[in-house]
């Protein structure tokens, strides 16, 4: 990386992607119950964004068939995903019938969808939606927080490359 960065680049979409790519993400399912059926999708977009209010965003493409029916759910559930669910985070992304074929989860009385074998739970509404290009920015409020103990030998789910990573802690 010695040359300088040349501006008025071409930054066609496969370039982007491939750029992005080396940040490393965990992933999310996010997910509900909407009018008696299950849905939901996997994201490596959930961030973090504030304490007070309690926030969380994610990113999704607006080509979702998804989301349109996610977001009419009342609430919401986010689940951060464990390091061996790289399996049932390909499904999630998968044929919208089987996503939730064989996969634990409960269903809060107000619809939010969390799996069971994750590492952290969220109960969401949302807060904002915001035009983001071709993706929604979707900032979710948070109503409740469960989390595995802290002293738990389990890891995160990474996505890096297009690939599935588990975290090595070093220090
Ligand atoms: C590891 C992984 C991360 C993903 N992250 C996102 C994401 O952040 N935003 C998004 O819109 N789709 C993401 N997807 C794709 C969705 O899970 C889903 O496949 C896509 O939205 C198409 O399904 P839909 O039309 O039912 O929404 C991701 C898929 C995988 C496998």
């Amino acid at each position: 990386m010695t040359q300088q960065l040349s501006t008025n680049q071409d930054l066609d979409p496969t370039l982007l992607r491939a750029a992005f790519g080396f940040f490393p993400t965990g992933v999310v399912a996010i997910a509900a119950e909407v009018d008696g059926r299950l849905v939901g999708l996997a994201a490596s977009s959930f961030t973090t964004v504030s304490l007070d209010p309690p926030l969380v965003s994610v990113n999704l493409a607006r080509t979702s068939k998804t989301w349109p029916d996610l977001r009419r759910a009342g609430h919401l559930g986010v689940t951060v995903l464990a390091g061996e669910q790289a399996v049932v985070c390909r499904q999630l992304a998968g044929p919208v019938d089987d996503r939730f074929t064989g996969i634990a989860h409960l269903v809060s009385d107000e619809g939010a969808v969390t799996l069971d074998e994750g590492l952290a739970r969220f109960d969401c509404t949302i807060y904002q939606e915001v035009d983001a290009g071709d993706h929604i920015l979707v900032l979710l409020e948070l109503h409740a927080v469960e989390h595995v103990d802290a002293d738990s030998p389990s890891t995160p789910l990474v996505f890096h490359r297009s690939g599935f990573g588990r975290l090595e802690q070093t220090a």
